[in-house]
């Protein structure tokens, strides 16, 4: 349980290092917790996952322009910091770090970070952008904050998977945590963009993680995985769904396609799929055949 404290906030490099410090001469462990800010339960649980490892949580709320594309969603990606410091107030959580675009990315910024292996297809065959942002982004704040361990959500699977492989090959010291995703009563996974769905796309986003749990389970049957991906995708358009960018079946830790052509070790299944203007994704493990 987080113990309970008021929540202070720092938009600089320089104050968030003189309060880690500070605790760390106090020998408190930090853990940390990386937001888009728009909070919500799902956020709420990777706070309460990191305070049960750390003794003094950090979140940071930046919506980050690298990781949008010219046409993407930067402009309206929802803000409202004054009732996420009442939700992370909510949870005990010490610190927020609400850093500015020219705190994080001064004039003259030309550093870039480039991940190989699980950033490789899916979302990069559609949002090529993405995780070039994403990395570089997420390796200021690792360097920045310094925490003991940072938890992601397993929602953005890949993304998780990304961060923890560029953790690794740059020695950055942070252990790196997924959390397991939080879903609504109806399976539909909690993110911040299902604020733009309207009551009708809401039914038809709720069947995505039904289509997913069913391929899943013909996946560890046996079944052959391209005709299983083409039929999933089938099923979502059928469902109401505007179009899909991808279904796929993919190693659970590479995110590499299986070259059998069926599951034989442990595995995820990931989609990206669109409703009207909004982009949905959302991931599940899937068995190996025993
Ligand atoms: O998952 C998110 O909210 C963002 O991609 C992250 C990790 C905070 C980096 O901007």
């Amino acid at each position: 349980m987080i113990e309970a404290a008021p929540l202070a906030i720092v938009r600089t490099v320089a104050a968030l290092r003189e309060q880690v410090s500070a605790w760390r001469r106090q020998g408190f462990t930090v853990g940390f917790v990386p937001t888009m800010g728009a909070l919500h339960e799902g956020h709420l649980s990777l706070l309460r996952e990191a305070a049960r490892r750390a003794d003094r949580v950090v979140a940071s709320i930046f919506v980050n322009p690298t990781q949008f594309a010219a046409h993407e969603d930067l402009g309206s990606y929802p803000r409202q910091e004054a009732r996420d410091v009442e939700l992370l107030s909510s949870v005990g959580c010490h610190l927020l770090y609400a850093p500015t675009a020219a705190e994080m990315y001064p004039d003259g910024f030309v550093t870039g970070v480039s991940v190989g292996g699980p950033a490789v297809g899916l979302e990069s065959e559609f949002r090529p952008h993405f995780f070039a942002g994403v990395a570089v982004v997420v390796a200021k704040l690792l360097n920045q904050v310094q925490g003991d361990v940072a938890v992601f959500g397993e929602k953005d699977y890949q993304q998780l998977m990304v961060v923890r492989r560029m953790a690794r090959d740059l020695d950055i010291p942070t252990q790196i945590v997924g959390a397991p995703t939080e879903r609504d009563g109806h399976g539909l996974a909690l993110s911040s963009r299902n604020a733009y769905l309207d009551a009708a796309e809401l039914d038809v986003a709720r069947r995505l993680n039904g289509v997913l749990a069913e391929v899943g389970a013909r996946a560890t049957a046996g079944g052959p995985l391209a005709e299983l991906e083409r039929r999933a995708a089938e099923d979502l358009l059928s469902a109401g769904f505007a179009s899909v960018d991808y279904v796929a079946v993919r190693g659970a830790d590479d995110l590499a396609p299986f070259a059998s052509g069926i599951v034989d070790a442990p595995a995820r299944i990931l989609a990206a799929a669109w409703l009207g203007k909004t982009r949905l994704i959302d991931n599940m493990a899937v068995a190996a055949p025993s």
